[in-house]
């Protein structure tokens, strides 16, 4: 049985509650972030925590934990649970109060919950094959940089997309790709440019997005911040994705449309190898 943590406290996952009256639970009023671990270390903490902070100001939610704190409590959920390869899930809530729109007093304590799950990031089926994507409407709302836990409209779209006998979804919004159902996007034009979507409220501002365009950037790939369509997707000689728990991710195939020779690019396969090495020797 895991070890989770809860408002201040590690118990076993059959002991940690959580109220109804949570606004989380009621309101979706709350943020979350996905930490992967690698051979027993945080992949990324410091962006994550910094994104973290981010979310939680956009929504005015105070937590009342200190930078090192969180990094402790991470660190003391890989030793109890002697995870060696996965994840840490982290959410923050407003708390629990009597149900109302308007929010609880700003002294309300707010709900944190921290617990791990094993999973092989890096012997993925997925990186081998490569994923089939679907594009679908982005029906979501427009603060999407804000990393909430309101992930029905993501969960739907990766649901369409499995009856359609793919992997995962690529939203669409006013005819450009803003991102995956839980991942960012990503083209390589025929002359091996690397696109993948501008920073906006429209989409998240990914961590692993970052390190994987400063590592293009320092092999000396052409990287170009801009949105693009399913069609220039279509036809683009790669496509692939990228996420904390997917690392980098190809895709294959396009709405039925396989995309370059129909199986898994080289840049994408070049990313993921570098971006674990250089992962690998900068986890903590
Ligand atoms: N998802 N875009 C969306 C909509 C996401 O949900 C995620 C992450 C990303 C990639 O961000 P990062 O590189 O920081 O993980 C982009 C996480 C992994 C999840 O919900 O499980």
């Amino acid at each position: 049985m895991r070890t989770v943590y809860v408002n201040g406290e590690f118990v076993p996952e059959d002991e940690a509650k959580v109220s109804i009256f949570d606004r989380g639970f009621l309101f979706a009023d709350g943020v979350y972030e996905v930490t992967t671990v690698l051979d027993r270390k945080l992949v990324d903490f410091f962006g994550h925590r910094a994104r973290l902070r981010r979310s939680l100001g956009e929504l005015n939610i105070v937590l009342d934990l200190t930078d090192e704190q969180l990094l402790d409590i991470h660190r003391q959920l890989i030793a109890a649970n002697d995870l060696d390869e996965g994840i840490i899930y982290l959410q923050v809530t407003r708390g629990a109060a009597d149900r109302d729109f308007v929010f609880p007093p700003e002294d309300t304590p707010v709900t944190t919950v921290l617990f791990t799950q094993a999973y092989s990031v890096i012997d993925n089926p997925l990186a081998q094959r490569g994923a089939k994507v679907v594009s679908v409407d982005d029906k979501r709302w427009s603060r999407c940089d804000i990393k909430t836990v309101q992930l029905l409209y993501p969960s739907l779209a990766k649901m369409e997309a499995r009856s359609k006998g793919a992997d995962d979804a690529w939203l669409v919004r006013d005819g450009l790709v803003t991102e995956g159902s839980s991942n960012n996007a990503y083209i390589v034009t025929r002359d091996g440019t690397i696109v993948t979507r501008d920073l906006s409220n429209l989409i998240l501002h990914g961590i692993t997005r970052r390190a994987v365009l400063e590592c293009a950037r320092n092999l000396q790939m052409k990287v170009e911040e801009r949105p693009f369509t399913i069609e220039e997707a279509q036809g683009a000689r790669e496509a692939f994705s990228t996420s904390a728990s997917g690392f980098v991710s190809p895709v294959v195939q396009i709405d039925g449309k396989p995309i370059g020779d129909g199986s898994v690019g080289s840049v994408a396969r070049q990313l993921r190898e570098v971006y674990i090495a250089e992962m690998r020797k900068s986890a903590i």
